[in-house]
């Protein structure tokens, strides 16, 4: 537990404020984020016996029923099992052997099993955060949910935060995590000039929905066509999870059920008759997407883990993976830095740097095969049509599919570690 002391103070701004109560406390590893990636590594490290405080400047509630995505790799789902959260797997997510890509108005299956062994699980990540946050706080993990007026300082480095009953805190501590997502805090709060952050905007984004209706397909389904893209996910037996591409500045509520319906219908179609299952839209929201990464994610006593250091695009869902690879690097090595060994922790970034690498190329490979831009020439969108078929009648093509999406690169990594 973090050890605490009572002080009074001004504000550090040199204003006059009211002087306000500070409860200094201190802790092993402070992280910021209470998403996977924070809530994993606190797991992990409360397992070998690190204390942790965990701040999140949004309420629990709020994060456990926000949609995000729902796909795990092999290694992701060992990892929560290792964390204690066979269980969780067991009852919420699905195993999937396979994916399915329309192109041209037909089905190809991607065979994870039969082309690299392996499966994926359909386990949403609101799901994933609860039995985190559960087990984690079940066991005497402190998480400090909606916290606010957060300041960080990487060179105590410390972070302040404001508790919900109003009482300020400095948490100080011996390494600070950033897994605070990707408008980071963390990273915001470096010194200038430290690191470098790459990124491409894309010119589409994703309309996401939510319906009730049972599923259309029996695996995911991710389409192309010269309409652009849809992916019709699952969750359950009676609710669903569907995306279609859409303008960045595309407003929801300009989109009524029968336009989305007309829309999805309309690129899904095909002359082997498959439509999409309709019912009641429960929620529409507009994902943005892009691709970051900041070089590097460790500066002094500050690390970045997850989005707080590298962004997905959403095709692929590679983003709960790439935060869970982050973790079963950095767990280890800060378990080992805590008992005097720092090399893990002196390799970290270069060895997440170049996983992140792997899986933005496999997710941008994705993403620009099955869009569509807008702007797109009727030679573009035949020549990015016939890669797509190119790709899916090979079985090279397929193997390459198969392996980014089953994360399998990613596995025999954590083997060899
Ligand atoms: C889901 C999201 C994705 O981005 C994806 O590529 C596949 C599935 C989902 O929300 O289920």
């Amino acid at each position: 537990m973090a050890g605490s002391e009572q002080v009074t103070s001004a504000g550090g701004d040199g204003r006059t404020r009211p002087r306000r109560a500070v409860r200094r406390e201190r802790t092993r590893v402070g992280i910021v984020g209470a998403g996977p990636a924070g809530l994993a590594l606190a797991r992990m490290l409360a397992l070998g016996g690190v204390d942790t405080v965990v701040i999140e400047i949004r309420e629990r509630g709020v994060i456990e029923a926000t949609q995000r995505a729902g796909v795990l790799e092999q290694h992701s789902v060992r990892l929560l099992e290792e964390l204690g959260l066979a269980a969780d797997v067991a009852r919420d997510g699905r195993r999937h052997g396979g994916f399915g890509i329309r192109t041209g108005g037909a089905t190809h299956r991607i065979d994870l099993e039969g082309l690299v062994g392996a499966s994926v699980w359909l386990y949403p990540q609101n799901l994933v955060v609860a039995a985190l946050a559960e087990v984690h706080s079940g066991s005497g993990g402190d998480v400090r949910w909606a916290v606010s007026d957060v300041e960080v300082d990487v060179k105590a480095p410390s972070v302040s935060f404001t508790e919900p009953d109003g009482t300020r805190v400095e948490l100080s501590c011996d390494l600070l995590v950033g897994a605070d997502g990707s408008q980071s805090l963390v990273r915001h709060s470096l010194p200038r000039g430290v690191g470098e952050g790459f990124f491409i905007e894309y010119p589409f984004a994703w309309f996401a929905l939510l319906v009730m209706t049972p599923p259309s397909a029996p695996e995911i389904l991710y389409t192309q066509s010269a309409r652009g893209f849809t992916l019709l996910s699952q969750r359950d037996a009676t609710l669903q999870r569907s995306y279609f591409q859409c303008d960045p500045a595309e407003d929801p509520r300009d989109w009524s059920d029968d336009r989305i319906w007309a829309e999805m219908q309309a690129r899904a179609a095909g002359p082997d008759g498959f439509t999409v299952k309709e019912g009641p839209i429960v929620e529409k929201s507009v994902l943005p997407f892009r691709s970051y990464v900041h070089q590097p994610l460790r500066h002094g006593s500050v690390v970045l883990a997850g989005d707080a250091g590298h962004t997905v695009p959403p095709t692929g869902a590679k983003g709960l993976n790439l935060a869970f690879a982050d973790v079963a690097l950095l767990g280890p090595a800060i378990l080992d830095w805590a008992s005097g060994d720092t090399r893990g922790l002196d390799a970290y970034s270069d060895t997440a740097l170049d996983h992140v690498w792997q899986v933005q190329s496999f997710s941008y490979r994705m993403t620009t095969l099955l869009h569509t831009r807008a702007d797109a020439t009727p030679f573009e969108v035949r020549r990015n049509a016939a890669e797509l078929r190119g790709m899916l009648a090979s079985r090279a093509g397929r193997q390459y599919l198969a392996e980014g999406f089953a994360g399998v690169a990613s596995a025999d990594r954590a083997e060899r570690l």
